[in-house]
């Protein structure tokens, strides 16, 4: 992914420059509309997907993988789709079309490649038993949500990287959560910057707004998909996976699980879910080494 390198940092330019932000593919969002039309045959996002290479054998490696619990090898797309059923075809569409997005290196957030991808995949994963939890019925805009929340970090460390030392400087000096510092510093978050790409990027308002939300408890307390996605991201920091300079500081806001009507025993069942998912995705973690 080339992006050009702006030498004007104003707040302006960095929004203006999301706009040459290599766009979500296309065949993506139309092959999830043709997921969701009962008209409309499994064979049908097939011949919408199968001559971008780059995507199918993301989708290869990943329905092979065992988070997605297949107990057979598959080695192309028809069987893949055929096997996966409409959720979990869904859910490898998305994660494989963001999969170049997010194996990057962000200096300023001081994280690598692999570090990106182990947070967005373990939010998602997360998100996945905070939905069974709470709301089956968010499952597939949450799991969304929660692999592209941090999207906006990438668009701040090409144009503020610099800016971003001072971020985490003044971070650690008022022991302030990141996105605060964020805020403090440079004016705006990268909550903000994500949900502008992915309103670019046509996905619907509500996945775009519990991105927006996802660091402010007064905006995130307001929206049930914005409170879990605040939830599954304060557990993927809390176990530690792949937070870079961005993690120990965020606290689970007692606010979220009365909102989500979350005694502490389901609060605890459900990390124990989440722990458990996690460790059985170990290889999806791997696959940005490949
Ligand atoms: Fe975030
Ligand atoms: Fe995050």
């Amino acid at each position: 992914m080339n992006l050009a390198i702006s030498t004007d940092f104003t707040l302006d330019a960095v929004f203006e420059s999301m706009a040459s932000l290599p766009v979500f593919p296309k065949i993506v969002h139309e092959a999830l509309k043709v997921l969701d039309d009962p008209k409309k045959k499994i064979s049908d996002v097939s011949e919408i997907i199968k001559y971008d290479q780059g995507l199918v054998g993301n989708i290869l490696k990943l329905t092979n993988s065992a988070l997605f619990g297949l107990t057979q090898q598959v080695s192309d797309l028809d069987t893949a789709l055929a096997l996966l059923g409409q959720r979990r075809i869904r859910e490898v569409l998305i994660t494989s079309a963001a999969l170049p997005y997010l194996s990057r290196t962000l200096s300023g957030y001081q994280m690598s490649p692999q570090d990106l991808w182990l947070h967005s995949v373990g939010c998602a994963i997360i998100s996945e038993a905070v939905s069974e939890k709470v709301a089956p019925n968010l499952s597939s805009e949450l799991y969304t949500a929660a692999i592209l929340h941090d999207i906006g970090k990438i668009v701040l460390d090409i144009y503020l990287g610099p800016r971003l030392i001072e971020v985490l400087e003044h971070a650690r000096i008022k022991e302030h959560d990141f996105s605060m510092a964020e805020w403090e510093i440079i004016g705006t978050d990268h909550a903000i910057a994500g949900s502008t790409i992915l309103k670019n990027w046509d996905f619907p308002p509500d996945i775009y707004r519990a991105v927006r939300n996802h660091h402010d408890p007064d905006l995130y307390i307001q929206e049930k998909l914005s409170t879990m996605l605040a939830l599954s991201n304060l557990i993927a920091v809390q176990l530690g996976l792949g937070v870079g300079a961005d993690g120990f500081r965020y606290r689970i806001n007692p606010e979220i699980l009365k909102k989500l009507e979350l005694s502490t025993e389901n609060y605890l069942e459900l990390i124990d879910e989440a722990v458990k998912k996690i460790d059985a995705a170990q290889d999806v973690f791997k696959l940005i080494l490949e």
